[in-house]
């Protein structure tokens, strides 16, 4: 944020109220944003946080497959190669638009691993200064809620649950700028404890996705799984894991019944999540759900979180393409959530400060 200590550098320094950006601005804006916090190089143009004009996503999954997780310093510096790529193929899909009609230039800065995050900001910061716009750093937890807004009418207040590779959290979103977080996983987050089960039955990276596809033609009934026991809205996932690794080993080197216990596992990572959602919203007495983050593609997490709509609650889970990482959400972000990180002196971060 702008303060009179940064008066004197030599960047042009910003705060939200001078960049008239966001709903309230009165005109059109368009906000090209980019996103290189893990394994994702992308960019994207949004018009108004709700109408995507460009989006480019290039993934790193086959790199990282040979390794079975993300190796930060390879994933930085794949970021180094693909970044000028997806620059220029979103201005192309946005057609005639080009960098003097871009309102803001905005990147993630956090949380995510600090090389792959420094590509994107750096980019993002070098097309601001250089066509004399804004630059907005952007907290990736909050744009993966606003992945929500993307072509709908979605406003505040809502409930949303944030389940990623790093994050498990229900948060009360009050205003599009004001957010409680209710509560959190107190050990491994969903996406990681998906990846971990994965690799434990011998699927490969990337776990999550797969374990899902399986868990589709498995008995959800056929092994009884604890669920975490964690006060209030706080959940824990390791024991579960722990559940699954003595289930495997009980099998003692024969054919593992694989479909069933990822249909087993699936159900009850699901089952918990929406017991302590629902119970949030109750609380709270709102009547819209969101659902946001990598594992907001889960078919199981979906179909119950939809399954709310029958009691008369208004549902939103962003398509699959801005579920997991991308700009169009990061941009969105820029355009409606106030609390960013709005000069171009922000540094990056590596965990939620
Ligand atoms: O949000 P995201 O793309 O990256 C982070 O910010 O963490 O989430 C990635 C996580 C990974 O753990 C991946 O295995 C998980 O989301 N994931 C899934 C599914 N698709 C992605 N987990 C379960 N079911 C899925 N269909
Ligand atoms: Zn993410």
């Amino acid at each position: 944020m702008y303060n009179n200590s940064m008066k004197n550098t030599k960047y042009k320094l910003f705060s939200k109220e001078q960049l008239e950006i966001g709903p309230e601005s009165g005109y059109d804006n368009y906000i090209m944003a980019i996103e290189s916090s893990c394994d994702e190089t992308a960019c994207a143009i949004v018009k108004n946080g709700r109408e995507v004009i460009a989006n480019v996503v290039a993934s790193q999954i086959k790199t990282h497959a040979q390794f079975g997780g993300v190796i930060p310093e390879i994933a930085a510096r794949e970021h180094l190669d693909a970044i000028n790529v997806v620059i220029d193929e979103a201005f192309k899909q946005a057609g005639n638009l080009k960098p003097e009609d871009i309102t803001a230039f905005a990147a993630t800065v956090g949380p995510g691993l600090v090389g792959c995050l420094l590509v994107g900001l750096n980019a993002a910061k070098t097309l601001a200064l250089t066509h004399d716009k804004p630059f907005i750093g952007v907290n990736h937890l909050n744009a993966h809620l606003c992945g929500n807004y993307i072509d709908t009418d979605l406003k505040p207040p809502y409930m949303a649950l944030l389940v990623s590779g790093g994050h498990t959290q229900i948060i009360d979103v009050k205003s599009y700028s004001e957010q409680e977080i209710l509560g959190e996983t107190i050990d491994d987050a969903v996406g990681e404890a998906y990846d971990k089960v994965a690799r434990l039955i011998g699927l490969p990276y990337p776990g999550g996705p797969r374990l899902d596809k399986l868990a589709q033609e498995g008995n959800p009934k056929a092994f009884k799984l604890p669920e975490g026991k964690v006060d209030g809205y706080n959940f824990s996932f390791s024991g579960l894991k722990t559940a699954v690794l003595r289930l495997v080993k009980s099998f003692d080197g024969q054919e593992l019944p694989v479909n069933d216990i990822c249909a087993s596992f699936q159900e009850t990572v699901s089952a918990t999540l929406l017991k302590k959602l629902k119970k949030a919203l109750e609380e709270k007495g709102y009547n819209q759900v969101v659902i946001a983050g990598g594992v907001a593609a889960n078919s199981e997490i979906r179909k119950k979180i939809f399954a709310l709509e029958d009691e008369g609650y208004k549902v939103f889970a962003p398509p699959m393409k801005y579920c997991t990482d991308n700009a169009a959400m990061v941009a969105s972000c820029a355009y409606f959530n106030t609390n960013t990180f709005d000069d171009v002196n922000t540094e990056v971060f590596s965990r939620v400060k």
